[in-house]
């Protein structure tokens, strides 16, 4: 990636970056900031196992509920930049909190992660602003729901409007399971994030992510990725955070992003604008490709996971300026990304019983690794109390590999992941298949 526009010496300074957050997404983050020459430390709060292993990377024990501690830390470091990882810290408010303490933060305040921790006001927004996306209806109660449900002449999707750890979506085969799904969010299943219920129509396609980098009015668009939300081969089982991707998407054409440009991607500015939103952070567009055109299928407020363990190796020393000039509202918006010519695989190794229940604490071997353009990035891990690697989530690693063409970087992936061991390890074959063109001659 080269910045026409930037060099380093004009910059603020950049030596000390906090990263929140725990999973494979934060640590891709951290491994490329930590390339800058001007980043002296990396610190995580609060990481994972895997962190540390990473140049200049330090995890930090704090409880960021405990905000006079947390500024008193953060001054005490002398942290220039901090990057917000996950949802629920920016749907708290963090980053307008830690604003107002006069740090540079990379995140939204809490109207604009708005757009994800309220699926009924997300969509709202993209009507106010005409913004493609399937019909929805916004409901108050069970009753309201049966009456949609039972007159509606097309197949609907139900979801929870708040934040439910992407469970909060159900995807109904006939209108009695369409019912049992509301009738389960309004009966509480995730609490106060099911008060209300959106119904939408079932919309069909691709889907791909998008992601901006915005600094409250311009815009840089990251390489695209297409993630496999489900758990099985052949998209196939229950939807899951996420087992694989890869980037960029052929499917998206240079026309077609061009069209999602102007159908999505600046109507979604112009509207934060319109609505008094300064917005700095990352806009994730999940967008479905329909006949119709591309649809949103959902806005997020963070990087996806594990679309930024694949993105951020494609990223030169340059991308931590890209999140400085967003924190301090001064992009150009003629900042060009140059991933020389690499493409970017990821698959994720989870746990035995992911997406649902699953044991942790299997210590986890990894063998002889080819670390030439690979990473391994740890997404749910600890140490044991003898300092063994163990599993500590549902998705467990992150392999991540990178090289001209799909074909070899996702051969280089799989064949790391031989190396890499833990009990009921799992993860799918076939990430990429979509770009993979020996795949279906060997399978
Ligand atoms: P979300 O958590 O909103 O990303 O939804 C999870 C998944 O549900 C998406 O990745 C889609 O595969 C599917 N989905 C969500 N909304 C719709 C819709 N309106 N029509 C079809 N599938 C949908
Ligand atoms: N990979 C999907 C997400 O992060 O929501």
């Amino acid at each position: 990636m080269s910045i026409n526009s930037t060099s380093s010496k004009n910059l603020h300074r950049l030596e000390n970056i906090l990263i929140i957050g725990n999973g494979g997404r934060e640590n891709s983050l951290a491994w490329a900031i930590q390339k800058n020459e001007l980043v002296r430390q990396v610190y995580l709060i609060p990481g994972n196992a895997g962190s540390e292993r990473i140049n200049k990377c330090k995890r930090i024990k704090i409880d960021i509920e405990n905000k006079n501690e947390l500024v008193e830390k953060l001054n005490f470091l002398e942290i220039d930049l901090i990057v917000i990882g996950p949802e629920i810290p920016l749907a708290n408010g963090l980053a307008d909190f830690l604003r107002k303490k006069d740090f540079k933060v990379f995140g939204p305040g809490k109207d604009g992660a708005k757009l994800e921790y309220s699926k009924s006001w997300a969509k709202e927004f993209m009507k106010d602003a005409n913004i493609p996306t399937a019909n929805f209806w916004k409901v108050n109660s069970l009753a309201e729901a049966k009456k949609i449900i039972y007159s509606s002449l097309i197949p609907l999707v139900v979801k929870a409007d708040g934040l439910a750890s992407g469970k909060g979506v159900f995807i109904p085969d006939s209108k009695d399971e369409c019912y049992r799904a509301a009738e389960s969010i309004f009966n509480g299943k995730f609490g106060k994030s099911g008060d209300i219920v959106v119904l939408e129509e079932k919309i069909e396609g691709p889907e791909v992510s998008v992601f901006a980098l915005c600094d409250g009015e311009r815009y840089i668009l990251l390489p695209t990725a297409q993630d496999h939300k489900r758990l099985n081969e052949n998209d196939k089982g229950p939807n899951t955070g996420g087992m694989g991707a890869y980037s960029p998407t052929p499917l998206l054409t240079e026309d077609y992003l061009d069209r999602i440009i102007k159908e999505i991607v600046e109507p979604t500015i112009v509207e934060l604008n319109k609505k008094n939103i300064d917005y700095r952070g990352v806009i994730y567009f999940g967008l479905m490709i329909t006949q119709s055109g591309p649809k949103v299928i959902e806005y997020n407020c963070r990087f996806g996971d594990p679309e930024c363990q694949t993105i951020m190796p494609l990223m030169d020393q340059n991308f931590v300026f890209l999140l400085e000039k967003c924190s301090m509202g001064n992009l150009t918006g003629d900042e060009k990304i140059d991933t020389l010519d690499k493409v970017s695989g990821c698959v994720i190794a989870s746990s035995k019983g992911y997406p649902y229940d699953y044991k942790t604490g299997f210590p986890i071997k990894i063998g002889k690794i080819d670390s030439n353009d690979c990473q391994i990035f740890d997404s749910g891990t600890s140490l044991s109390k003898n300092g063994e690697l163990i599993t500590d989530g549902g998705r467990v690693l992150s392999i991540v590999c990178q090289d001209k063409d799909f074909d070899i970087a996702f051969e280089k992936a799989y064949k790391n992941l031989k190396e890499i061991n833990f009990d009921g390890i799992y993860f799918r074959n076939d990430i990429g298949y979509q770009v993979r063109e020996n795949f279906s001659k060997k399978n």
